[in-house]
């Protein structure tokens, strides 16, 4: 299949706003800070700036090249880019098809908190700063069982709807029109937070890391975080590397995308850990921080209301480019591969999600007690994606890049046929990527797991 037959992004703004888009998400604004928050602070901090920068960024590189040189979905690319015979590669597409519905399943529930969270912010109802009271509402809402389903059903069918309209009219359409804006309401909030009496106790609790805290477990879930926020290991931005143009600067694209996504959780983090400490919240929380402390942030600003509002408006923007692109991969694998045509692959993959999200969105009502490695559906979902699927998703995109496919056809690819010259990065790349990259996450993934 060439470019012209195949739908892709329409523009090098385009590749650039869908990929940020896929990136940024509830990733920034909801699991880094409570990831963060639960692992003490700015040491969980320091262990993910070094796995984003050690192992995400060269995999996101070369997960996007083999998209681009494949031109097919995350399965179908291991067709053309693996030596005849060796099937085996194609793992990594179903493993990402997986992990993509495991993810969406309980993403497309905390989506919905954010969605629910907008109409409480406009009718006034979230506007305290009183822990006690901020979590009262947030555990009335994920309590009961009827709302929580509705509110995830509700996202599916946003989402579904615009994924059905393809890659360029869908997905690119809607996120460079929302990307922009996130920013500016990120910044708005931030220069608030600071401004906050007290805020310095967060600002060290973010930047002043304490070394003892960073436990394997704590290493694995900031790789797992990292694998997470840049889409990778699970043949997300394989899937769009093959929307990607030929001339596009496949290192340059990713080395964008990364820095600005981490911006975002940084802005993000600035924005909720000073409120945290200025109005007495538990760091610790976990998924429910974020629900708390923003509402306390606006409530204490003038026009509070109306920032808090926005702010959830934009935070549900956030979530649907990430959502798209974790839709579009296993829509691509069902509707390349079984011919089923855009529109029912995109049906069959929300009903798929619909049936997975259930227990994960009952996990605080009627699923609490069904405890699979002691954790509720909702828990054991995220764990087992980003814990599990996305690392070893990427230990085998690595070892294909490095041992199969090779540095020349990786130089080759990633300079655009010689067009660009950066002989040595892609060098030290392949370095990365043959070597530090799949040794570094198979010791954290066996030792964090327990393994050994
Ligand atoms: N990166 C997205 C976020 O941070 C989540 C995501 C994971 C999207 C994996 C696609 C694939 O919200």
């Amino acid at each position: 299949m060439n470019q012209t037959s195949r739908d892709g992004f329409t523009s090098s703004f385009g590749v650039l706003v869908a990929t940020l888009g896929s990136a940024v998400g509830l990733g920034n604004i909801w699991k880094f800070p409570s990831l963060t928050g639960a692992n003490g602070g700015a040491g969980f901090l320091l262990v993910y700036l070094l796995a984003t920068l050690l192992v995400g960024l060269p995999v996101m590189i070369v997960e996007t090249m083999l998209g681009r040189a494949a031109r097919a979905n995350a399965v179908s690319a291991f067709d053309r880019v693996a030596p005849r015979g060796q099937w085996w590669w194609k793992s990594i597409g179903w493993m990402g098809f997986a992990a993509a519905l495991l993810i969406l399943a309980f993403y497309s529930e905390v989506a919905g908190w954010v969605y629910a969270y907008v109409f409480k912010a406009m009718a006034g109802q979230i506007a305290t700063t009183d822990p006690q009271v901020a979590g009262a509402v947030f555990a009335e809402l994920v309590a009961n069982p009827l709302s929580s389903l509705l509110w995830q059903w509700v996202v599916l069918a946003v989402t579904g709807g615009i994924i059905m309209f393809g890659v360029a009219r869908g997905i690119e359409a809607v996120t460079r029109r929302l990307m922009p804006l996130l920013f500016i309401l990120l910044l708005v909030l931030c220069a608030r937070s600071l401004t906050l009496p007290g805020a310095s106790a967060g600002l060290s609790f973010l930047f002043s890391p304490d070394l003892a805290k960073i436990t394997p477990a704590v290493v694995l879930t900031a790789l797992g975080l990292a694998f997470f926020k840049l889409s990778i290991g699970m043949g997300c931005m394989l899937t769009y590397g093959s929307y990607f143009r030929d001339n596009q600067n496949i290192p340059l694209t990713a080395t964008r995308v990364m820095f600005a996504d981490l911006s975002v959780s940084l802005l993000a983090g600035m924005a909720i850990f000073p409120a945290v400490f200025a109005f007495g919240f538990e760091p610790a929380a976990g998924p429910s921080l974020v629900f708390m402390t923003i509402p306390a942030v606006f409530t204490a600003m003038p026009g509070g209301t109306l920032f808090m509002t926005l702010f959830f408006i934009l935070t549900a923007i956030a979530s649907v480019g990430a959502m798209l692109s974790l839709l579009e991969v296993p829509v691509a694998i069902l509707s390349e591969r079984f011919g089923l045509g855009r529109k029912r692959a995109s049906l069959g993959t929300i009903a798929a999600v619909a049936a997975l999200g259930v227990p994960a969105a009952l996990s605080s009502s009627l699923t609490s007690d069904l405890k699979v490695l002691a954790m509720n559906p909702f828990d054991l979902f995220d764990f087992l994606s980003s814990n599990v699927l996305l690392p070893l998703g990427g230990i085998v995109v690595c070892l294909f890049v490095g041992w199969v496919y090779g540095l020349p056809e990786m130089a080759r690819q990633l300079s655009n046929d010689g067009a660009l010259r950066n002989t040595r990065l892609v060098s030290v790349l392949f370095l990365l990527v043959r070597f530090v990259a799949p040794l570094s996450i198979a010791a954290v993934l066996l030792h964090g797991l327990k393994l050994f």
